[in-house]
């Protein structure tokens, strides 16, 4: 599905209202829906951030090797997160899963605003190269 959206700026909000429908389906209990849609947006988020590392981060650390910087390390914040919210058991700790969810949700919101403030025409770099 995130293959076949046109721009970066696209995979960001689907992203985003995907990571939003896995936390929905959290708060609802509903766990079974909750893995399959937290799996699905980890795989995406994983790609899209690949993808940036090899297309678009080289360039942007010519310009401005602070920014560049600053981007990796968000990327491993949330592949932190990503990690530290697999290792739960939401049924067991539905708690601990649901204040996980929104500490990826508020990077993640912070990350996408800061690709978009370093870089300018970011909304329509293609998705994949
Ligand atoms: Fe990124
Ligand atoms: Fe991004």
């Amino acid at each position: 599905m995130y293959r076949s959206l046109h721009t970066l700026d696209d995979q960001h909000y689907v992203l985003s209202l995907d990571l939003e429908a896995a936390a929905s389906a959290a708060r609802a209990g509903h766990w079974s829906e909750y893995r399959r849609a937290f799996a699905e947006v980890r795989e995406a988020l994983l790609e899209h951030m690949a993808h940036e590392e090899a297309a678009l981060f080289p360039s942007l650390e010519k310009r401005d090797r602070a920014a560049a910087r600053q981007l990796k390390e968000e990327h491993d914040g949330v592949r932190a997160q990503l990690k530290v919210l697999s290792s739960i058991e939401p049924e067991r700790d539905p708690g601990a899963c649901l204040a996980e969810l929104e500490a990826l949700a508020l990077l993640l919101s912070w990350h996408l605003a800061a690709e978009m403030a370093f870089d300018p025409d970011y909304a329509s770099r293609p998705a994949l190269a």
